[in-house]
């Protein structure tokens, strides 16, 4: 353990370092609170010179540039509804809407906003909304006003906002969104059934002005229109509970019809629905008006179609020879029922009973192209692909050959030593491929359709001649989030770290969030959901994506409250291990947290409450006992009982967070009191007066620390029980699982000790997350050991990532302040721990751009930040040992001989307090530097 890498001006900040030569001595650490405590004290009292200088209108206007070079500086961008850019298929009653807004002078704030809906795409008037001018200083959240909105339309919108000066903003681009099918009677059409491919001719009399598809084809479709595909979306529709809900998608597809012939192809796939049946509603309208409607019903026909077999985890396997070329296309010559290949009329079957719903989230895509990084022929006829990287999808073929060849892929995280592929960790999962050649004399390109592998190596047997290193690419496919936050920082492990945490991320994002994307699971796993759903929404534009997840949640609410451990539900227990049934709440309350959605606390509110109400009822004397994974994958396991009555109290206390701000008062207290209740039957049950502290586990003393269940009293010694556990019992390694880990670190910060984070995330020997790097992990690994046969052991789990939050908030120190949500109040509190020289972390947030860069050098420390407009923050900038102390922003002195020198435009207030510079400003993009001696 070497904890002198600081230079020595460092060296007096609440640290650790002193805990560790008490050490030397043979004692126990003191409670670090005491000492915490007693530094915040020292701090309020010690009469460091405060300066605080609010900045007024009038001056901002002084240094303002000119009215007419203004032009063009405030600017809302970013239009979005329901969360998405120009959404289709909308099928909220009153959506809602979003932009960001850009100024050009520091210090700024929407003081006002006017929304225009219109059906016409100029949106000149609103003649579905006029908004007028409605005082607001939010840019997110703003709920559709206007005229009841219609089924299968488009509608147009702007924005204009007005500034803290009341100046008007040019108004912005047309955005717009399209409505979905509203209501259940607008679907005419009827299942069908299919051996494969349905196909179905008709005709337009006219050119088309505005056509839509809405399909829901269930396990999985793929859509075609006179020979082409439509859309980009793979493996679709979204996994749901097909019981409740079935997803649709939309897609505009006026350029893929004509006047005259046309015809629609349907390839059906089997995936999680394990059989094949199509809901489909085309309406396509032409330039005077008439609308031609075409729906699925049994005058429709069906056939086999190449592939022989699909199944998400054994694979697919396609015989090119059956292809029947112009399936798709009118004027197909097709083959009489007698025949192998032949079309007779599809079957009206029964639907899978759920309500069909928009799918309001981003598609599963093909996201990206990788080219291995090598091909060995590790024995005869067998070539092993190595991508260099684990990912989610399959392998794209190219092949030339004789007909009938059947060229075998299978999939593998792991290779044994004799470099052949090693699928024990995939337990029952074939993860199998076959193509069978059409042998017609032309290159064949081929990929899967309905199946998707966990893997970085892919073996090729079968293969006509010697493939060749561009004979095999591998398609990273996932839900097509878009990246949302950025982390470096000048210690390479932690890069590499978030490396694997993104990997890991959001290759595990299947329409649900997946536990691991190669075995026979892939399910949405509850606790593997709560733990990495705050670093998730850091590093990805999640907010459709879970809002599509907590329904999916809901549906599978019982009438006595009880959800289960995996949604959809298919593998794990009912009630779910209260670890795991927590997502529900806790999702829905960051979701609230990170993106200001108030509706989904309004619309879940009483199935929540029901929820806790069931933890209630399976409550003894205020302990929830029951527990079947706990802390999952623990080295030194805390009991179940501890971390199910942890969450009873969490879940508790987020209910009465959320009764509040939905003004359910009488709830609100109601909760607060359970929630008082449930801490001193914790405390009472859990804590030992003896040995004192909660249990000989990290998890055991972090957990009641992390969320205040300890009281003053039981504080202090946890605290000490848990350092001495890190620092002295395992030199500063991590014992423990999936939910300790996802809270130790901030308890770590919270109590001054990101030092010693910091030296448990740098650490490379068992267990750690270096360690998983050395041996070669490029995402995250299921368990902290090393293991490589058939025991539970997926090299892809992305449950280890709930750390890449305490990446963003402590590294690159961006907070949402307490008492705020969605970015709007910020709190930018960057550790600077060890010798790490450099972190930098941005986010693209709901309401704008947020970011913090930070170097420190010998005697200056220089800090970046951008805020976005109408959000505020206050920087911490640490002063360390340095004296004389000066701060320039931009290259101007600010701050100099313990006073504030220059008032800059957005710098509301400076002030020395705690070891901390302090300052306020408003939006805008700030450059500090510290210097002193
Ligand atoms: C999954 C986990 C899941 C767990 C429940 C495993 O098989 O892969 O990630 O949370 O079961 O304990």
């Amino acid at each position: 353990m070497n904890y002198s890498a600081s230079p020595s001006w460092l060296s007096s900040r609440p640290s650790s370092r002193s805990n560790l030569s008490l050490r030397q001595t043979g004692s126990k650490a003191p409670g670090f609170f005491s000492k915490a405590l007693r530094s915040v004290a020292i701090s309020t009292i010690s009469a460091v010179i405060t300066l605080i200088l609010f900045l007024t209108a009038p001056l901002l206007a002084q240094t303002a540039p000119s009215a007419a070079s203004l032009k063009g500086a405030i600017a809302p961008y970013d239009l979005r509804v329901e969360y998405l850019v120009n959404p289709l298929g909308v099928d909220t009653a009153e959506p809602r809407f979003f932009w960001k807004n850009r100024h050009s002078e520091r210090g700024q704030s929407q003081t006002a906003f006017e929304l225009i809906v219109s059906s016409s795409p100029s949106a000149d008037t609103g003649d579905m909304w006029e908004s007028g001018k409605i005082s607001s200083d939010s840019s997110i959240q703003i709920v559709y006003g206007g005229k009841p909105l219609a089924s299968n339309r488009t509608y147009y919108w702007k924005v204009r906002i007005y500034d803290s000066e009341d100046k008007a903003s040019p108004w912005s681009e047309v955005a717009r969104f399209d409505t979905g099918l509203l209501a259940p009677s607008d679907w005419k059409g009827q299942w069908i059934g299919s051996d494969g491919l349905l196909r179905r001719e008709f005709i337009l009399p006219e050119e088309p002005r505005r056509a839509r598809a809405y399909i829901a084809g269930l396990g999985y479709y793929e859509l075609h229109l006179n020979g082409r595909k439509v859309g980009n979306h793979v493996l679709d529709p979204g996994w749901t509970n097909y019981k409740k809900r079935v997803l649709y998608a939309t897609y505009d597809v006026t350029r893929l019809l004509r006047k005259g012939k046309n015809a629609i192809g349907v390839m059906l796939g089997q995936g999680w629905y394990k059989s094949r049946a199509l809901m489909f509603e085309l309406y396509v309208e032409d330039a005077s008006g008439n609308v031609t409607e075409i729906h699925s019903d049994s005058s429709w026909q069906t056939a086999a179609g190449p592939i022989l077999e699909d199944s998400i985890y054994h694979g697919e396997t396609y015989d090119a020879r059956l292809e029947q070329p112009g399936w798709d296309r009118p004027d197909f010559a097709a083959p009489a029922a007698a025949t192998p290949a032949g079309w007779h009329p599809a079957s009206l079957v029964e639907g899978p009973g759920g309500v069909l719903s928009s799918q309001m989230m981003p598609a599963i895509q093909v996201i990206d192209t990788i080219l291995p990084l090598t091909m060995t022929n590790p024995a005869p006829g067998v070539y092993v692909f190595d991508l260099g990287q684990n990912i989610s999808g399959w392998a794209q073929l190219r092949v030339n050959g004789p007909a009938g060849t059947d060229i075998r892929l299978r999939f593998s995280e792991l290779l044994y030593d004799n470099g052949l592929i090693n699928q024990e960790n995939l337990r029952s999962a074939r993860a199998e491929d076959h193509y069978i050649l059409r042998g017609d004399g032309a290159t064949e390109v081929w990929e899967p359709r309905f199946t998707y592998h966990g893997f970085r190596y892919i073996e090729v047997t079968g293969f006509p001649g010697t493939p060749k290193l561009d004979s095999i690419r591998g398609r990273v496919v996932h839900t097509a989030v878009s990246p949302a936050g950025n982390f470096s920082a000048s210690t390479q492990i932690l890069n590499d770290i978030q490396h694997l945490i993104l990997w890991g991320q959001k290759t595990n994002l299947h329409s649900i969030p997946t536990d691991c994307c190669q075995r026979d699971e892939r399910m949405g796993w509850m606790g593997d959901a709560q733990v990495t759903a705050e670093e998730a929404m850091m590093n990805f534009d999640m907010a459709a994506f879970y809002t599509n997840f907590l329904r999916t949640i809901c549906d599978e609410q019982a009438a006595d409250g009880s959800i289960t451990d995996t949604v959809p539900h298919v593998w794990g227990q009912r009630p779910a291990d209260p670890a795991w049934g927590t997502a529900y709440p806790l999702i829905a309350w960051y979701m609230y947290q990170n993106y200001g959605d108030r509706r989904l606390i309004e619309d879940y509110y009483d199935s929540l409450k029901k929820y806790v109400e069931f933890l209630r009822g399976k409550a003894e004397n205020g302990l929830l006992k029951y527990s079947y994974y706990g802390d999952w994958v623990a080295i030194e396991k805390c009991p179940g009982s501890l971390v199910s009555t942890f969450y009873y109290y969490y879940d508790t206390k987020v209910l009465a967070d959320m009764a509040r701000l939905i003004n359910k008062t009488a709830d609100a207290q109601a909760y607060d009191k359970l929630a008082g209740d449930i801490k001193a039957a914790f405390n009472r049950e859990f804590f030992d007066p003896k040995t004192r502290h909660y249990g000989p586990t990290q998890t055991a003393n972090a957990l009641p620390l992390f969320i205040g269940l300890a009281t003053d009293k039981e504080r202090g010694p946890a605290w000490s029980e848990l350092f001495n556990d890190l620092v002295y019992e395992h030199d500063s390694h991590l014992t423990t699982g999936i939910i300790g880990t996802k809270y130790i670190l901030d308890v770590l910060t919270s109590t001054g000790n990101s030092d010693l984070a910091y030296d448990i995330l740098t650490k490379t020997d068992f267990p750690s997350y270096g360690y998983m790097i050395k041996n070669g992990a490029t995402t995250l690994w299921e368990i902290w050991q090393q293991r490589e046969g058939p025991s539970m052991n997926s090299h892809n789990h992305p449950m280890f990532g709930s750390i890449g939050a305490w990446f963003y908030r402590a590294l690159a120190g961006i907070n949402i302040a307490p008492d705020s949500e969605a970015y709007k109040k910020l709190v930018i509190k960057p550790q600077m721990v060890r010798d790490l020289t450099h972190a930098s972390g941005s986010l693209s947030t709901i309401n704008g751009e947020v970011s913090c860069a930070w170097s420190k050098g010998d005697r200056h420390v220089k800090l970046e930040a951008v805020i976005p407009v109408g959000s505020e923050a206050l920087i911490y900038i640490p002063v360390f040992k340095l004296r004389n102390l000066q701060l320039t922003e931009g290259g101007t002195v600010v701050f100099a001989d313990s006073q504030l020198k220059t008032s800059l435009p957005g710098i509301k207030s400076i002030e020395a307090k705690g070891g901390n510079l302090i300052i306020r400003v408003g939006s805008g993009r700030y450059t500090f530097k510290l210097t002193g001696e």
